[in-house]
């Protein structure tokens, strides 16, 4: 049996179907029935149960976006950064692996190189670097504590997007936005990231670091062209000037734009897509929203 934490949100939705396609008994855990942000309980529940394996979909994101992480930094740092070390030390006093869900929004732009940061590049939007948003800052100092625990998967999802029309889903943002930020991004197809990182445990590959994006990187504007292309819609997109526009006009804390090398994942012999074959894909089963 495994279990969730977070199963309520989008992530854990999107674990939850997974684990349910794939005949896996698990247990959704939600804070109001099991306090898991509360080490003794969590670590009472553990040694009951015995799950098999822990997922962590649980953490503060802020609605409708990163935004409100700046107005509520008591519950993003707790959600964040606490919980996860929580989480951390109830697992270990039962003995049970875990995966953690984790950002790719504490790195900006890409490595000097110009190819997508690994998995041993130094974090460089956090707080650390003083010039993140408060809620990259919280993810990075999640990984911290985290560091050098045995027994866990630290796993970056990065911008999720699906075929299923959700305000939370990247292609519906960029199709409901007055206007967009010109950027280049590697970014994480949702049903495809809950497959890649549950095969992580299923395989057995060694625990650590996993950046968990499909293969590539792609352009704000690349993917408006394969949204119009689809036929999904087919308006006038509109898109700031700059940067500096996007922040005077819609934008209370930076945004974290940057690309991302998934080669760690594939070398332990875990494949994702191509990034516009699963755009493309996505938006050939594209399933709008009710009006
Ligand atoms: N969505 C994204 O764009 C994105 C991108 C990269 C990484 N992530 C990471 O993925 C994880 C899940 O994100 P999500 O988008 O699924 O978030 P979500 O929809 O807000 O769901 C998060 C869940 O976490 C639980 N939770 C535990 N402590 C919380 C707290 N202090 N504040 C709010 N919720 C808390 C809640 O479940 P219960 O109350 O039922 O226990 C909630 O349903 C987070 O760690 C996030 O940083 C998300």
């Amino acid at each position: 049996m495994i279990y969730l934490l977070g199963g309520s949100g989008y992530v854990g939705h999107a674990y939850q179907a997974l684990l349910t396609r794939k005949g896996i008994p698990f247990r959704n855990l939600r804070r109001a029935e099991v306090d898991y942000t509360n080490r003794d309980v969590l670590r009472t529940a553990l040694l009951r149960d015995r799950p098999a394996f822990l997922i962590n979909a649980a953490g503060y994101t802020g609605k409708p976006n990163v935004d409100a992480c700046e107005l509520h930094k008591h519950a993003c740092l707790f959600g964040n950064a606490v919980l996860p070390g929580i989480i951390a030390d109830a697992c270990a006093d039962a003995g049970v692996p875990w995966g953690h869900v984790s950002s790719g929004c504490i790195y900006t732009g890409s490595r000097p190189d110009g190819r997508g940061f690994t998995e041993t590049d130094t974090p460089n939007f956090t707080f650390r670097t003083n010039n993140c948003s408060f809620y990259s800052g919280t993810k990075a100092l999640g990984e911290e504590v985290l560091a050098g625990k045995p027994d866990v998967y630290i796993w970056r999802l990065r911008i999720p997007f699906d075929h299923v029309d959700n305000p939370r889903n990247f292609l519906t943002k960029l199709i409901r936005y007055q206007r967009l930020l010109e950027a280049t991004n590697s970014i994480s197809h949702l049903e495809e990231f809950c497959a890649a990182t549950f095969a992580c445990w299923e395989k057995r590959v060694p625990f650590g670091l996993y950046n968990v994006t499909n293969p590539g990187q792609i352009t704000t504007r690349e993917v408006v062209d394969l949204i119009r292309e689809s036929g999904v819609a087919n308006k006038e997109f509109s898109f700031f000037k700059d940067e500096a526009e996007f922040m005077s006009l819609a934008a209370k804390t930076p945004r974290s734009n940057c690309t991302m090398d998934s080669s760690k994942l594939a070398r332990v012999g875990i494949t994702m897509t191509e990034v516009r074959t699963s755009i493309r894909q996505a938006l050939r089963h594209w399933q709008k929203a009710a009006a």
